[in-house]
């Protein structure tokens, strides 16, 4: 007897493939109750965590969702018990080195948003080989959002723009919304269209403040090491259902 493999790989058939969004966003909520609820230490949660990841950026993949980004670690995570900051960075730095070589195999490319001078050297090293390495890469466009503030993220565009009116450079005239998202740490990709929110919270924690200006909000109340395809499918059903607008009648 063969035995169907629930994973589905290819695109449920209730989908319409010519209307997927372009971008998903993902704030990864929900890892620590995860845990709790299982007797188990926080960062068991957020190890759990990466697996759901990888599982949606290669479920992405296999539909036709061009582009992913993640919410890994905000600009107010700092704030959390030395030990699980410490804990996420050695978690990010290790999944980098191992997954390097699989990224590179399935040709995603890798970017990550956010004020990176700030994370621990060793970090930032990995973090540069790896959107080296995948740079030429074509298919999925992964971004991570790693101390990543929406509004640190304006601050900086601002001064950027400024220093180039100071400089004689540029007129303020001439600045607009094509040229501010320039100065944007997404300026390569297209805005979110779509954004999924885990365990219930009804917030956007200025995540892609800018970006998201009209993108479709789902939340669910699954914790985040929980949301598999089957949850991804739900999200893609409800957006397909939503009329968007963009502000017009
Ligand atoms: C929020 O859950 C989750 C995080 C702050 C960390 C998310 C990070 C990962 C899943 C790792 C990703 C790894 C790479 C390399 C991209 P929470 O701790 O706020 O959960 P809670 O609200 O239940 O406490």
């Amino acid at each position: 007897m063969t035995v169907k493999p629930i994973l589905l790989q290819e695109l449920p058939s209730d989908l319409d493939k010519t209307r997927l969004p372009q971008h998903v966003a993902v704030i990864m909520d929900g890892n620590g109750r995860w845990a709790k609820r299982r007797g188990l230490p926080r960062i068991l949660g957020h190890q759990r965590g990466v697996d759901t990841l990888k599982d949606l950026l290669r479920c992405c993949r296999d539909w036709g969702v061009p582009a992913l980004t993640a919410y890994a670690f905000s600009t107010e995570n700092w704030g959390r018990p030395l030990e699980e900051v410490e804990f996420l960075m050695t978690l990010f730095e290790r999944v980098l080195r191992r997954e390097l070589k699989e990224m590179m195999e399935e040709n995603v490319r890798i970017r990550f948003l956010g004020n990176l001078e700030a994370l621990p050297s060793s970090l930032q090293d990995e973090i540069a080989r790896s959107m080296n390495e995948t740079k030429e890469n074509t298919g999925i466009q992964f971004s991570v959002a790693t101390n990543y503030g929406g509004r640190q993220e304006i601050v900086q565009a601002c001064r950027a723009i400024a220093t180039q009116v100071q400089e004689g450079k540029l007129n303020p005239e001439d600045i607009d919304e094509e040229l501010f998202g320039h100065h944007l740490y997404t300026h390569e990709i297209p805005y979110p269209d779509l954004l999924i929110r885990t365990s219930g919270e009804m917030r956007i924690s200025n995540f892609l403040l800018w970006q998201l200006a009209y993108a479709e909000i789902y939340v669910t109340q699954t914790l985040w090491p929980d949301f598999d395809r089957k949850e991804f499918h739900q999200a893609l059903l409800n957006f397909q259902q939503r009329e968007r607008r963009f502000g017009k009648v």
